[in-house]
């Protein structure tokens, strides 16, 4: 049973700048919810009961977030609207949350070598901060990859199909095919040019890992852009443990840049009742006036 949950939201958040120059990307909304809350939410319903963070500079509103609001409860309850105060609350009671800070943005990698002390000596849970996946069958991602850890008792980590053009964003699996969606691992490569990509099945920003996933991370070195990569440490763990990676059940939706955090907006804004009707009579009578 994986109880515990790593999140890392350091990152600067760059292709955000100014927006990002003072506040998270990882609490940039999606419709009314920072995303940084599905994600935490993601987590917990998958059985998560304890998560660590690892933040950076300029990341105190995701504290903040996760933190009770006594001034604010308080008027929401003289107000009435026990609504919201419920909402809330959940947030600030959905599990164990822990804070840890990344001195120096060192890369994925080097963030989640920071988790070592808490997690122990148990499997993990990595989820990234920045990366919202919309579960198609009702099971969230990351209780996908618990099973599926849990039956070929192994590391796992979250692929997606992503067109070819595209690998040099992701880190891509190299592996054969075991059948439900299941592969097992020869390698990985962090952002490969597409002539040089072994698939296109790309990492999904969900990870299953056992602890000795931190012996690795220990022994790697700078690789791509200069950063400490998991991928690197990934590579390495493949060669001597079995690892596997599994196809979500599910959309990526990457709000790490603004296009993709645009449209992520309108697709979930589409599903919510008060805003798809509304919504929907706008994006038709804006499609009339386009060229
Ligand atoms: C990170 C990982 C990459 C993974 C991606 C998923 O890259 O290094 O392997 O595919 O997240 O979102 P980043 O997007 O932080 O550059």
């Amino acid at each position: 049973m994986i109880r515990k949950a790593v999140i890392p939201a350091a990152g600067f958040g760059t292709r955000f700048l100014p927006l990002t120059k003072a506040q998270p990307k990882e609490m940039l909304p999606i419709v009314d919810t920072p995303t940084i809350q599905l994600v935490v939410e993601e987590a917990v319903e998958s059985g998560i009961t304890d998560i660590l963070m690892v933040i950076g500079k300029s990341k105190r509103a995701i504290e903040e977030h996760f933190d009770r609001n006594f001034e604010l409860e308080q008027e929401l309850a003289e107000k009435g609207k026990t609504d919201l105060l419920d909402q809330i609350r959940h947030v600030s009671e959905m599990a164990d949350i822990h804070f840890i800070w990344q001195k120096e943005l060192n890369g994925l990698g080097d963030a989640v070598s920071y988790a070592r002390s808490h997690v122990g000596n148990e499997p993990f849970a990595l989820l990234l901060g920045d990366t919202i996946l919309e579960s198609h069958s009702g099971v969230p991602v990351t209780k996908q990859l618990m099973d599926v850890s849990e039956k070929y008792q192994g590391s796992v980590v979250a692929l997606e199909e992503v067109p070819v053009e595209k690998v040099n964003r992701y880190g891509i699996m190299d592996g054969t095919d075991q059948g439900e969606g299941v592969y097992r691992v020869s390698d990985f490569i962090e952002k490969p040019e597409p002539d040089q990509a072994p698939s296109n099945l790309a990492f999904a920003g969900r990870y299953v890992f056992m602890p000795d996933i931190f012996d690795f991370l220990v022994q790697t070195g700078r690789g791509k852009n200069n950063e400490i990569q998991l991928t690197d440490a990934m590579r390495q763990m493949a060669q001597s443990r079995p690892m596997f990676g599994a196809r979500i059940d599910g959309k990526r939706h990457d709000i790490g840049n603004t296009l993709d955090f645009i449209k992520t907006n309108i697709h979930y804004a589409l599903k919510h009742p008060e805003l798809k009707g509304p919504l929907s009579d706008y994006i038709k009578a804006l499609v009339g006036t386009l060229p």
